[in-house]
């Protein structure tokens, strides 16, 4: 859904419903809910009065406005107390209104900018009501059998805006349409059925980027994987009918020869666990095991969309892990891309070793940093919950940065160490490495055996094991894909292009 800007004031928009966001327990009013309440002859300080809206986070409430001219109802949405406001309230706040606003079959909305929330953050306030507004009215309907029109979204969000804050408002959304534009491609792919999301598909994905300006798009075949000896990725791949792709999606906003940032994603688009086979309960949910890959391919398309003047390469390597008869069995050994061996422990670990072949491939693009993204280990989840990736990496600063972006986007990381000692537990007997450590600590051995294929490169592993996927709706994020960690991506690419600038 786009969001749009309108020069005016909303106390002379035309529209079915005025959305106002409100903070707790404030005798008086702010912003354009403070004009309106004066317009409309007290309307909203009777409602606060009355204890029927307390502006909690998330609340709602709809009134109706009688003789008020603008609109027929008005939209009152709660953001917390102000000492705690924060962007993802305010996120969260748009979001709920819109959906409230969409259940009542409301085509049409207004609202307008407050600058008393969080003064200093302005163009951040604005974007969190277009990101809040627009991630949170996403819903996948390809697959419903009734008119597809009426599962269309036509609920359209205008801001309006003063004349002196137009142009910096329409700025910001613009660009924050391209951001959550993104964000529901990814969310797309994810959402498709692993029968309608093969490699092949996706690489076709792929490809249509290509036709953005700056992008380009490779798909390496099996007979190429073949020649490059690339026997990790082929290994996981050989027990599916569906042929492996490895997507290289490239994109040049920045100088000609300036080294790339890669972003390298996990593009499995069946996870079955493979001959070591995952129990039947929640199988479906291994469609999403390619939410890393489908970042990747997101962050790319807004990087073109926003013109992002830097360099970057997206991997993905995509395969389905199944159990056919060519399949891996456990205690095979590969030789990866890189040379090194690789002694299957378990089939079911066939991300890392689909990435251990990305990854060395990255590293002839002589990349500025890899960041790869990956629905890597169930032991994630259990370490920081659904709701939070998991970091790990060799470099400090990448480590910071992203922890910034991280907590800039309301898409959280945290990270976990990657001690010197984990790096034994993943040596094998007879092969260079084994692809598993068993259960203990295994978000970190798995990061360990990836940190075997980047070189000298500085590196950061982001596992998205749980935040790649929600069974409960919450807030902007509907239940479904996530499309974590697009933003995140994206805004971490914002500011590099941006330092980047600065020093040349
Ligand atoms: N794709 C899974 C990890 C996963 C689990 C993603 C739950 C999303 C939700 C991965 O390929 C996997 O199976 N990992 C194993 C590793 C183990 C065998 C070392 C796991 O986490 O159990
Ligand atoms: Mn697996
Ligand atoms: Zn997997």
């Amino acid at each position: 859904m786009k969001i749009t800007v309108a020069r005016g004031s909303l106390d002379d928009v035309k529209t079915q419903a005025i959305i106002l966001a409100f903070c707790e327990g404030e005798k008086t009013l702010s912003g354009p809910a403070a004009e309106i309440d004066k317009k409309s002859g007290g309307l909203l300080s009777d409602v606060i009065k009355s204890g029927d809206f307390e502006a909690k986070p998330s609340q709602v409430l709809v009134i109706y406005a009688g003789g008020f001219k603008p609109a027929k109802r008005i939209a009152l949405a709660g953001l917390g107390k102000r000492s705690e406001l924060n962007l993802e309230k305010i996120r969260r706040a748009f979001a709920k209104a819109m959906q409230h606003l969409r259940g009542l079959k409301i085509k049409e909305a207004a609202t307008a900018f407050d600058a008393d929330l969080l003064p200093d953050k302005k163009e951040k306030v604005v974007a969190a009501m277009a990101e809040g507004a627009g991630l949170g009215l996403y819903q996948y309907t390809p697959y419903k059998t009734v008119k597809q029109d009426d599962l269309k979204n036509f609920l359209q969000l205008e801001i309006v805006a003063r004349p002196a804050d137009y142009s910096w408002i329409q700025d910001v959304v613009q660009k924050t349409n391209i951001i959550t534009d993104a964000v529901c491609f990814a969310r797309d792919l994810v959402s498709a059925p692993a029968n309608e999301m093969t490699p092949g598909i996706l690489a076709a994905h792929a490809q249509k980027l290509a036709k953005k300006k700056n992008v380009a798009c490779r798909v390496l075949e099996k007979g190429k994987m073949k020649a490059l000896g690339m026997n990790a990725l082929l290994g996981v791949a050989a027990g599916s009918h569906q042929p492996p792709k490895l997507i290289i999606l490239e994109y040049t906003g920045g100088k000609k020869g300036e080294a790339p940032i890669a972003l390298v994603g996990k593009g499995l688009t069946f996870d079955s666990g493979g001959i070591s086979i995952k129990p039947a309960e929640k199988m479906d949910e291994m469609k999403t095991d390619m939410a890393g890959g489908a970042a990747v391919l997101a962050a790319i398309k807004a990087a073109a969309d926003l013109k992002l003047p830097v360099n970057i390469v997206g991997l993905v390597p995509a395969t389905e892990n199944m159990s056919g008869g060519g399949a891996l069995k456990p205690g095979d050994i590969l030789k990866s891309f890189s040379g090194r061996t690789i002694e299957v422990l378990n089939t079911d670990a066939e991300g890392r070793l689909i990435l251990a072949d990305a990854l060395s491939y990255a590293l002839k693009y002589k990349p500025e940093a890899i960041i790869d993204i990956a629905t890597l280990t169930g032991a994630c989840v259990v370490a920081l919950g659904e709701e939070v990736a998991g970091m790990l990496g060799t470099d400090d600063r990448m480590i910071k940065e992203i922890g910034e972006a991280a907590r800039a986007t309301g898409e959280l990381v945290w990270e976990l160490p990657l001690w010197e000692h984990y790096h034994d537990l993943i040596k094998s007997d007879i092969a260079d490495y084994k692809n598993t450590a068993g259960r203990m600590g295994g978000a970190i051995t798995g990061a360990a055996f990836l940190s075997k294929f980047v070189g000298e490169s500085p590196w950061v592993h982001l596992d998205i094991a749980g935040p790649s996927w929600t069974t409960k709706d919450r807030g902007y994020i509907p239940r479904g894909a996530t499309g974590v960690p697009v933003r995140l991506l994206v805004e971490y690419l914002r500011q590099y292009s941006a330092r980047k600038q600065h020093v040349h």
